[in-house]
């Protein structure tokens, strides 16, 4: 990554952060993201062909705000500022900012007046833009032009051509800018003079050279769940160092129907890499473990440390290795405060943790420079299928916290069954790519039925479908009622101790995804 051309990103604790990094890479250029307290002289050591200034939620005129050093715009190096970055241009270079006395958000019409071959080649002279701020552009600084305006706001955008200086009111990197994206490519293309040599392809290969070099002959060791990270991971690791890899994938027996056959067979004897796999069926362990268990933080608890106990087993009858890989991603560093400006959300246990149940000598997280998107796109270039690339979000714990109440095989067996005729009958409606998640769980509820002319006493599964951009906010899906009922009818009649099909309409919040 070290030769790649790059933009920086710096971070002013804007909401919008992994996502301007997301719209440069779009645009095939390597991006990543710094806190504003990144010293000046490591910004330059990195030699970047642009830098972009993100929004944040303070007034650059108080006191205490973030801020950065004058010299940022004097290194020859284009800067593109984005609502509090483009304030605080004006402000560090000698314009002013103040209280706005309309506060501007929302969808807004936006007048292009300058600019025309440069930041705005191509955008119409009156475009939708998407505003969010409180504090305006009074006066531009010194050697500034006004490029853009609206009704509310008289500086929507401001550039000094000569110095490659732009600042811009709005947020580009959301889709309702709609030429947003078309903003972005003029100025991280053309007016930072990349060459968009930022593929997965060379992603891919590079990757694979550094991983050869950085690993000789030494052994690794991975913890394959079958997700989409460690499932890129473990292919990409297969393609450079073959047999030197041993893959440990544990099978708590509270996956998906046939999911740990899907994973062997890909990652197994008979699939498509030559390395080291050991399936590990411990089913049996973790159903006795939670016998009697009702609690759901317990639940989980108990299913992590055993995880743990499993794989520190395999991992001794190994011995010692040379490395341990994981499949840390870009958001994982970010949202552990490591990158950028963002609180930490949640400590992932594997940034830069150290586990110390393995014996090893050092890290290796090849995928940690990569969004989501851009692990899948890797995963295609591997060669792994498409089911498993695009797989939904899979909790960790498992069908173990869509079990209410205690796990036993048997809850495992209906909630199972259950799900693969629900993904099944929305995959025949050719709706499986629509809602963000959609499973189904086992309520701990069991009511009276007829059956034939039986009265049974059975248990109730619970149909959960969502749409959701980021997982913390999620509503129902409007699945078609006639493929609720289809689901429904072959529930009851395929799946023995099932009576009663729920669908749960309940959005996040209150609720959570997850049941449990
Ligand atoms: P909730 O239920 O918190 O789910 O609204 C949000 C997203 O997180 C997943 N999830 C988990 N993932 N371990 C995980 O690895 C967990 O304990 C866990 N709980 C929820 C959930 O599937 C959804 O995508």
């Amino acid at each position: 990554m070290a030769t790649e051309e790059k933009v920086i990103v710096i971070d002013f604790g804007g909401q919008y952060n992994q996502l301007v990094a997301r719209r440069v890479r779009e645009c095939n250029v390597y991006c990543e993201i710094y806190s504003y307290r990144t010293p000046i002289d490591q910004i330059k050591a990195m030699n970047p062909k642009g830098i972009i200034l993100t929004g944040g939620p303070n007034s650059c005129y108080e006191d205490g705000a973030p801020t950065y050093t004058k010299e940022l715009f004097e290194l020859g190096i284009p800067v593109l500022g984005l609502c509090y970055g483009a304030q605080l241009m004006m402000h560090v270079l000698g314009g002013k900012v103040e209280k706005a006395p309309v506060r501007e958000y929302g969808k807004t019409e936006t007048f292009i007046d300058g600019s025309k071959d440069t930041l705005f080649a191509g955008i119409e002279e009156k475009t939708i833009v998407w505003m969010s701020h409180f504090d305006y552009i009074s006066k531009v600084a010194p050697g500034f032009d006004i490029i853009a305006h609206t009704a509310d706001c008289p500086v929507a955008a401001a550039a000094c051509e000569d110095k490659k200086l732009y600042a811009i009111q709005f947020h580009p990197e959301v889709l309702h800018t709609v030429k947003g994206k078309e903003i972005l490519h003029n100025f991280v293309r053309n007016i930072c003079e990349t060459a968009g040599s930022w593929r997965m392809d060379s992603f891919v290969e590079n990757t694979i050279k550094e991983i050869r070099e950085k690993v000789g002959d030494g052994k690794v060791l991975l913890a394959l769940s079958g997700g989409v990270d460690s499932s890129v991971l473990a292919a990409l690791l297969a393609r450079a160092i073959g047999k030197q890899l041993t893959c440990v994938f544990v099978d708590h027996g509270l996956l998906r129907k046939n999911e740990g056959d899907e994973v062997e067979s890909v990652f197994g004897p008979n699939g498509n890499f030559d390395i080291n796999f050991i399936r590990v069926n411990a089913a049996q362990r973790y159903y006795d473990k939670l016998k009697g268990v009702e609690e759901p933080e317990r639940k989980r608890k108990i299913i992590g440390e055993e995880f743990i106990r499993v794989f520190e087993e395999e991992a001794k009858k190994i011995g010692t290795v040379d490395f341990l890989a994981q499949g840390t991603i870009y958001p994982d560093v970010v949202e552990s405060g490591l990158g950028g400006e963002s609180v930490v959300i949640k400590s992932h246990h594997n940034v830069g943790g150290l586990p110390d149940y393995v014996d090893f000598k050092e890290i290796i997280e090849p995928l940690r420079s990569l969004f989501k998107d851009e692990v899948r796109k890797a995963g295609l270039e591997l060669g792994l299928p498409e089911y498993l690339v695009f797989r939904q979000p899979f909790p960790g714990p498992g069908l173990g916290i869509r079990i209410i109440g205690e796990v036993t095989a048997e809850k495992v067996r209906i909630v199972q069954d259950a799900d693969f005729i629900y993904r099944e009958e929305l995959a025949n409606a050719g709706l499986e790519k629509l809602p963000d998640q959609y499973f189904a769980a086992l309520s701990n509820m069991r009511s009276v039925g007829v059956m034939g002319d039986e009265r049974t006493y059975d248990y109730a599964v619970v149909l959960r479908a969502v749409e959701t951009v980021d997982f913390m906010t999620a509503e129902a899906s409007e699945i078609p009622f006639a493929v609720l009922q289809k689901v429904m009818s072959r529930i009851i009649n395929e799946v023995k101790g099932v009576n009663r099909v729920m669908y749960d309409l309940t959005s996040k919040p209150p609720g959570t995804v997850e049941l449990e």
